[in-house]
């Protein structure tokens, strides 16, 4: 059983890229009193047209990699790796790495909101190739609300849009156009559309332009960031092994100027970050 450090430390937050800081972002404002280490496995990201195991593997490692830096709580703040690793590692990897720590997603906590905002019981899920194939939101929703019908749209370039800083383009618009007419095409009648893929919110300017104005959209980062407060007061034993101090480090897999460079278009300022190797 490998050895963590005991002392309290801080919330790790993990993505395959910059997604995940739209998520921190939500969080650090809900929670401002914590310490937070961001990780984004930037060289191997997208994520979201990778394998299952593939996928189980890159972010098994980086919890590891944060548990060793003195997490005790992992939010996976990426849908791709929640669909397609989460459970695993909960399952199988926990136990046996140390029982007390704790691997959190997003997708529960975005499927709990739902039942209270569709009224026509249809919704639709926008997120990448490997979110919708896995089937995790229609499996995670009828669990919770078995009258609600759900419809899975793949928006594969709407990642690459955003990472190339390309969302407030031309290209966006027909991109964005595209994908929620196939999804409305699929049904008619939903009446709300989940955002399953942390990138999204950078254009959420175009998808509201091109969704009917009657569809809810519905964004993850305010979500998760009050469901990670709830969970907290919860568990008060967990909420002793997080540090306050109010900071936050940022770790990326490939270089740190280009981190800085388009962590910026997600955050509005820049940070300072580090480079580490996962394996
Ligand atoms: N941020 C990831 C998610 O929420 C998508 C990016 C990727 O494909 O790696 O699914």
């Amino acid at each position: 059983m490998p050895h963590f450090p005991s002392l309290p430390g801080p919330i790790g937050v993990f993505d395959s890229g910059y997604g995940g800081l739209t998520i921190l972002r939500d969080i650090r404002e809900a929670l401002p009193g914590y310490d937070y280490i961001y990780l984004g496995d930037n060289a191997r990201a997208p994520y979201g047209t990778r394998s299952f195991e593939i996928v189980y593997e890159f972010t098994r490692q980086a919890v590891v990699r944060l548990f060793e830096m003195g997490c005790h709580l992992v939010i996976l703040a990426c849908n791709t790796a929640s669909a397609k690793a989460l459970r695993s590692i909960q399952m199988n990897d926990l136990p046996q790495m140390d029982p007390t720590r704790r691997v959190l997603g997003v997708i529960r906590p975005t499927a709990e909101s739902i039942g209270s905002v569709t009224q026509t019981r249809h919704v639709g899920v926008l997120a990448t190739a490997g979110t919708i194939k896995s089937e995790s939101y229609p499996l995670e929703i009828r669990k919770l609300f078995p009258d609600i019908t759900v419809h899975g749209q793949a928006c594969p370039m709407w990642v690459p849009l955003v990472e190339n800083d390309e969302a407030h383009g031309p290209g966006a618009d027909y991109f964005v156009r595209k994908y929620i007419g196939e999804l409305l095409r699929k049904d008619g009648r939903i009446d709300t559309a989940i955002l399953g893929c942390t990138h999204y919110p950078l254009l959420l300017e175009k998808i509201r332009r091109y969704m009917p104005p009657q569809v809810h959209i519905v964004t993850q980062g305010e979500l998760v960031a009050g469901s990670l407060k709830d969970y907290l007061r919860r568990h008060p034993e967990m909420d002793a092994r997080c540090t306050r101090g109010g900071t936050c480090r940022y770790l990326t897999t490939e270089a740190e100027e280009k981190f800085s460079e388009s962590a910026s278009v997600f955050l509005n300022s820049a940070v300072e970050v580090q480079r580490i190797l996962l394996d």
